[in-house]
């Protein structure tokens, strides 16, 4: 038996980001405002019980080079931690071809909406072995945000950001995402230098009334609450970015900031004029700057078909 199922998947921005402390598992205590928005992958599964092996079909020339295509990737190893899990799953052989938009390395949790898309094709194969719960705690195992990636939209998320509360849907918020194409930033390594020396940005952020503003929907009430615990930290190592956010807030942006670790930025707009403006401009001042306009979505992960 030979079928295919198609999955999008997308990535997601911290509205915003407060590190609490540290967790006895040396994990990180965190308060987020997670939102998924429309930068997606879309990826293929093939099930195959000819074969028993989880294997790419995309090649090298398709992918950006930092992209593993080997067991470190987070696909190979949660379809290998579902199949543990459910033996059906443990029948067929998996080929993955994947078309990439989501940035490496960028702080949107590509890699943890790519897993959470792999456990959710493994969960269509097996006709659907777990529950979202289910899905949810092998997604823990497998990285902070995938648990918020399996379902997306808008979330809380506490303790290490796996601890959820999803709120409803509101209007579509607009972004701009920019990110230096030359940088990516290591998440361990920022939490293990914030350890050294943790420096607060004068104005944190406020995850509860942010929630509240956005549910209502006040957004330049959200615009207030929004902050990130990184910022100092990492705006002092990269200053560039903070000159990214200070770009687009001079192009009247309701706010604009790092999401999780960076080193990606972004702003939200209320006028899609001044987004448009505001992203030529960025283009313009800033070499080697990737940019998208894009938009919350109320979704993480989504079948595409199947195909047989
Ligand atoms: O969970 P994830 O694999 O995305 O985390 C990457 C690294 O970031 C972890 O190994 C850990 O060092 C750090 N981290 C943390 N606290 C969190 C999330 C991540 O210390 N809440």
């Amino acid at each position: 038996m030979r079928f295919s199922v198609g999955v999008t998947c997308m990535a997601k921005l911290n509205l915003t980001f407060s590190i609490l402390g540290t967790l006895p598992d040396g994990y990180h205590d965190i308060d987020t405002l997670y939102q998924s928005v429309d930068i997606d992958d879309t990826i293929i599964f093939t099930f195959d019980d000819s074969f028993k092996e989880v294997r790419f079909a995309t090649t090298g020339n398709e992918v950006p080079p930092e992209f593993p295509l080997d067991e470190s990737n987070l696909m190979i190893k949660a379809i290998k931690l579902y199949q543990n899990e459910v033996e059906a799953a443990r029948q067929t052989g998996v080929e993955i071809r994947i078309s990439k938009q989501i940035p490496i390395g960028a702080g949107m949790a590509g890699g943890s909406a790519n897993a959470a898309a792999a456990l959710f094709a493994m969960n269509i194969y097996c006709e659907k072995a777990l529950d979202i719960k289910g899905l949810r705690k092998l997604g823990s195992l497998l990285g902070s945000d995938v648990p918020f990636c399996i379902r997306g939209g808008t979330a809380r998320g506490k303790n290490r950001g796996e601890v959820l509360q999803f709120l409803p849907n509101y209007p579509v918020i607009k972004f701009l995402v920019a990110k230096p194409k030359k940088l990516s930033i290591s998440t361990a390594e920022m939490f293990k230098a914030f350890d050294e020396q943790p420096i607060f940005p004068d104005k944190r952020a406020n995850t509860k009334s942010a929630a509240f503003a956005l549910v209502k929907p006040d957004l330049k009430k959200l615009a207030r609450c929004m902050g990130n615990d990184f910022e100092p930290l990492v705006f002092s190592l990269y200053p560039e970015l903070e000159a990214i956010c200070q770009e687009m807030m001079d192009n009247n942006a309701l706010a604009a900031h790092l999401t999780g670790s960076g080193p990606t930025v972004f702003g939200f707009f209320e006028d899609e004029l001044n987004l448009r403006i505001t992203k030529e401009k960025l283009e313009y001042k800033f070499s080697d700057l990737s940019v998208w306009s894009c938009q919350s979505s109320p979704f993480g992960v989504a079948g595409l078909g199947v195909y047989k």
